[in-house]
């Protein structure tokens, strides 16, 4: 089975191609950060335009490169939310209208569900029961992943997402944007330990987090000690630091409660932010020593792509699930609502 893949959720225009026999055969990405680099944040009407422009002309291409006839297809899974309204909407109509004219089924994907299940991408792949912990510019939830579509939530942030708060900090230091990779590389130029930011809510037993203090406590750290410095760089990276440190060490405290509560012995990271290095790196620390084991996508399905969401449509797609030819988007989307496959 072909399944052609479409992510428009946000700032990314993804489409992917996998095959059910032969895994992924093609993928694109086109990101829109340089469209939204002079407004330091997506925006919305702009992120859909974009998304018109580019679909056509990128499914084509892929075809071509896979050397496939649109007919050849099996069925079209698209990012039906949550994300920004306009943008799913460019997918789904795009998805839903190809899916039609091709005489397939058509599946509307949860896109935290994508990011999910995007290490099964790999070769090595983590088998269930496992612990997700997805942490994204708008998520961070830590999820018990039974089967796919058997999600159990077991903590979730109460207010920002960690990639918002790297953005938001980011920003907060004009570091520019989008403020996570580049806050993440400033923070490897800076002193561990000169600052000490805070581990929000892992004095609680709970496995919720709170992420939005942390970028007031950076930005009064900046505006305390900017006078008083000499080198205004070296405290840039040096705030990064402390910043990216409580955020790792708080996500480390809360995985090895989830995997504490649940008995899980793997551990899938998942979203934006697991393509930052020293989270990766702490989290294969703690795995090694607890003897468990951590699995994430390669860093280019860390982010916004269409190889996830062709993934998770055509688990969804061979169960025999698909949409009636009606479409819909839904913006908030709770994931343990939906239906188990098989
Ligand atoms: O999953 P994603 O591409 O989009 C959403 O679904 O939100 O995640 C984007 C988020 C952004 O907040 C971005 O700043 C963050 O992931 N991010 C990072 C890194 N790379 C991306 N945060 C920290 N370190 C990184 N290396
Ligand atoms: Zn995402």
């Amino acid at each position: 089975m072909l399944v052609l893949g479409i992510e428009t959720s946000c700032d990314e225009t993804g489409v992917a191609i996998y095959s059910g026999g032969g895994g992924l055969l093609e993928h694109a990405v086109y990101s829109q950060i340089a469209l939204h680099a002079e407004y330091g944040g997506v925006v919305p009407e702009l992120a859909s335009r974009d998304h018109v422009r580019k679909l056509v002309p990128m499914v084509r291409q892929m075809l071509a490169d896979a050397g496939l006839n649109g007919e050849r297809i099996d069925g079209v899974a698209y990012t039906a939310g949550p994300g920004l309204a306009g943008a799913l909407l460019v997918g789904a109509a795009f998805g839903r209208s190809l899916a039609w004219g091709w005489g397939v089924p058509a599946v509307g994907v949860h896109h935290m569900e994508g990011h999910l299940l995007a290490p099964m991408l790999e070769s090595e792949r983590p088998v269930f029961p496992f612990v997700a912990l997805l942490v994204s510019g708008g998520h961070t939830q830590l999820v018990l992943v039974e089967g796919v579509g058997r999600y159990r939530l077991l903590g979730e942030s109460v207010d920002d997402a960690a990639g918002e708060a790297f953005d938001k900090t980011a920003k907060l230091l004009q570091l520019g944007y989008p403020g996570g990779p580049v806050l993440a590389r400033l923070a490897e130029q800076g002193e561990p330990g000169r600052f000490r930011f805070p581990r929000p809510m892992t004095d609680r037993p709970e496995l919720d987090f709170s992420f939005s203090g942390l970028k007031t406590f950076a930005l009064t750290t900046w505006q305390r000690e900017a006078a008083l410095a000499q080198d205004l760089d070296r405290l840039k990276a040096d705030i990064c630091r402390a910043f990216e440190d409580a955020v790792v060490d708080t996500l480390l405290i809360k995985c090895r409660r989830a995997l504490e509560q649940t008995g899980a012995t793997s551990l899938v990271l998942a979203g934006g932010v697991s393509a930052n290095r020293r989270l990766r790196e702490a989290v294969e620390l703690m795995m090694d020593r607890q003897g468990g084991r951590a699995f994430y996508p390669r860093p280019e399905f860390c982010t916004d792509n269409g190889a996830m969401i062709a993934y998770a449509g055509w688990q969804r797609l061979k169960a025999g699930q698909h949409e009636a030819l009606a479409f819909d988007i839904r913006p908030r989307w709770d994931m343990t609502t939906l239906e188990p496959v098989a």
